[in-house]
């Protein structure tokens, strides 16, 4: 008998268009991934409303991650792609796992602390039980693995803890799922701000760059890109920004590191960046002509989110029916 895949579950906010952190650190994986795993692959819409959202373009964003996620290569006949929202297991699980979740293991969690401090008019409770509702999405589905860029490392550590927690008391429920951080592309920095990551509601734009952008836009940020005077090109904590260059230039290219210094041994900034920004736009090119083709495509995208949603939640059912079971509520009559 065929030996059963291992499964993997991973998710990306509908919160803005994603950019290159989020496609280098997260999407590439999956792709790769994809063959190997039973993948679920998840738009994580009720994780995106923890900060507030305009409603038409909330839904309009899930719309271009789902393409996004078919433009890169993730595919509907293998992987369960869907949207959070129309699996409520979720929250449910989530409300579960909030019992079993200790205050000061949320105090510590640092993109809380990140997000309190940008949003200080709108610290709501949801942003607070955030890693709670992650816990609860990977857990649901016996998840094995889960590819991530590393700025979701934590998340991950109180996943385990809660799920370490949930088995401890009432015996094996959960499967103890791992983390998977890629060797490259694990943590893009902003343009402008290289000490700090990439992210898709950075409110300077020249600090990002979308999978959307057009070739000229991309050319231009990448040339604005925050350097140093030394001219040299080497890979080192003192020298982030071209770090980042470089990072970025391996992961589109499939480079490593030493091979891309030794390309660049003698080449000024100038070229080096535009080595950089050609090497980007010829790797999302397609993906957004891909993302074009699709967009029209509706009865297309409509059944890949219908199925998704129905697979998902059936499987959901497995583990929440084990879960009401152990905690002792009452059996449902059917
Ligand atoms: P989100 O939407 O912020 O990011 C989606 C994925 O992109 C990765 N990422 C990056 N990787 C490299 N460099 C960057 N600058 C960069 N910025 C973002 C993230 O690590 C992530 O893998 N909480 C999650 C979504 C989520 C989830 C889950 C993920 C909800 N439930 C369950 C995995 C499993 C988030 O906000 O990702």
């Amino acid at each position: 008998m065929a030996e059963e895949k291992k499964r993997i579950f991973s998710g990306m906010q509908p919160s803005g268009l994603i950019t290159l952190g989020n496609y280098l650190g997260a999407l590439n994986n999956w792709t790769k991934l994809q063959d190997e795993y039973d993948c679920l692959y998840c738009i994580v819409d009720m994780h995106a409303i923890t900060v507030r959202q305009d409603p038409a373009k909330l839904r309009k964003q899930a719309k271009e991650l789902l393409l996004q996620y078919l433009a890169v290569g993730l595919d509907p006949e293998k992987n369960i792609i869907y949207y959070q929202s129309h699996v409520p297991q979720h929250a449910e699980l989530g409300w579960i796992l909030n019992c079993y979740t200790y205050m000061g293991e949320l105090n510590r969690m640092t993109q809380f602390k990140d997000k309190c401090a940008k949003h200080a008019d709108n610290i709501n409770g949801g942003l607070y039980t955030y890693p709670v509702l992650m816990a609860s999405d990977i857990l649901l589905y016996q998840t094995d693995l889960v590819p991530v860029g590393e700025d979701q490392r934590q998340h991950l550590e109180i996943t385990r803890d809660i799920a370490g927690r949930f088995n401890s008391i009432y015996g094996d429920t959960f499967k103890m799922p791992e983390v998977y951080i890629g060797k490259v592309g694990a943590k893009i920095m902003a343009l402008q701000e290289p000490t700090k990551k990439m992210s898709k509601s950075d409110d300077n734009k020249n600090n990002i760059i979308t999978l959307m952008d057009d070739p000229k836009e991309i050319m231009n940020k990448i040339k604005r890109a925050m350097t140093d005077s030394d001219n040299e090109i080497r890979f080192s904590e003192d020298k982030p920004g071209v770090s980042n260059l470089l990072g970025i230039y391996c992961a589109v290219t499939g480079k490593t590191i030493p091979e891309a210094e030794r390309e660049f041994a003698g080449a000024g900034y100038g070229a080096f960046k535009t080595a950089v920004g050609e090497a980007v736009v010829a790797d999302l090119e397609p993906i957004q002509k891909k993302v074009k083709d699709l967009e029209a495509n509706k009865d297309y995208l409509d059944e890949i989110i219908r199925s998704g949603a129905e697979k998902a939640s059936r499987l959901a059912d497995r583990t929440l029916t084990k879960v009401h079971k152990k905690i002792g509520f009452p059996a449902r009559i059917r």
